[in-house]
């Protein structure tokens, strides 16, 4: 069984898949947290966000692993906590539409899902990724609610980010994100949409653990 999960960030992409992989015992693969090492390999290597070059030796170069725990390995390396941090969010969405690092995380991606159960969260899954998943979904809530969502999260994480910084670097990354040349945020006729804005998590899971049972 293939899940693909799409949404904007603080959709509640990421809690969701954890419960539904729990639930139908899906591999986990949050294509996100991808993206975000690269990003946070960039930073570490003083490369500049812009030097385009760089950044694709190092999306060649990275060895980024997705613990079934949840634990993200970035060559070799417990990143988990430092991929969220405020510097990181800030810039992962430009790397992210460099189009040879696309190519490079697609493919990564395809791989890690080839044969197996998954389940798998992020922008261009159901579009790109994993055209022929069994079930596409379209995560959204609104701006307010997705900001809080990710300033609580931040909270347990420890990650120190205003609500208003938070509403501002999510707005900025939908809006590229949408409007990336290749493998942009879409909604299509396929994907079965849900606005989470007044559903408590296991709302929304109920609802799409009835849909998939059906
Ligand atoms: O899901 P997230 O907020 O952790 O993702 C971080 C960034 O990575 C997001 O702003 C866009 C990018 N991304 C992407 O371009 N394609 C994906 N499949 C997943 C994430």
């Amino acid at each position: 069984m293939m899940i693909a999960i799409d949404g904007p960030a603080g959709s509640g992409k990421g809690t969701i898949t954890k419960i539904l992989a729990e639930k139908f015992g899906l591999i986990n693969i949050d294509t996100g947290a991808m993206y975000r090492s690269i990003a946070l390999a960039v930073l570490n290597n003083h490369i500049a966000p812009d030097d385009k070059e760089k950044i694709i030796e190092i999306a060649q170069s990275i060895k980024i692993e997705l613990k079934e725990d949840g634990t993200i390995l970035l060559n070799g390396e417990d990143v988990s906590k430092k991929i969220r941090e405020k510097e990181v969010s800030q810039i992962v969405s430009p790397i992210s539409s460099i189009v040879e690092v696309r190519k490079i995380m697609v493919k990564k991606q395809q791989e890690i899902a080839k044969g197996k159960n998954v389940i798998m969260e992020g922008r261009d899954i159901t579009t790109v990724v994993l055209p022929d998943a069994d079930y596409k979904f379209y995560l959204d809530a609104d701006i307010e609610e997705r900001a809080k969502r990710r300033y609580m999260q931040n909270q347990e994480n420890g990650i120190e980010m205003s609500l208003e910084e938070i509403k501002e670097n999510i707005q900025k990354r939908d809006y590229n994100d949408m409007h990336k040349q290749v493998g942009a945020l879409k909604r299509t006729k396929e994907q079965i949409y849900i606005d989470t804005t007044n559903l408590t998590i296991d709302e929304v899971a109920d609802k799409m653990i009835k849909m998939i049972k059906e």
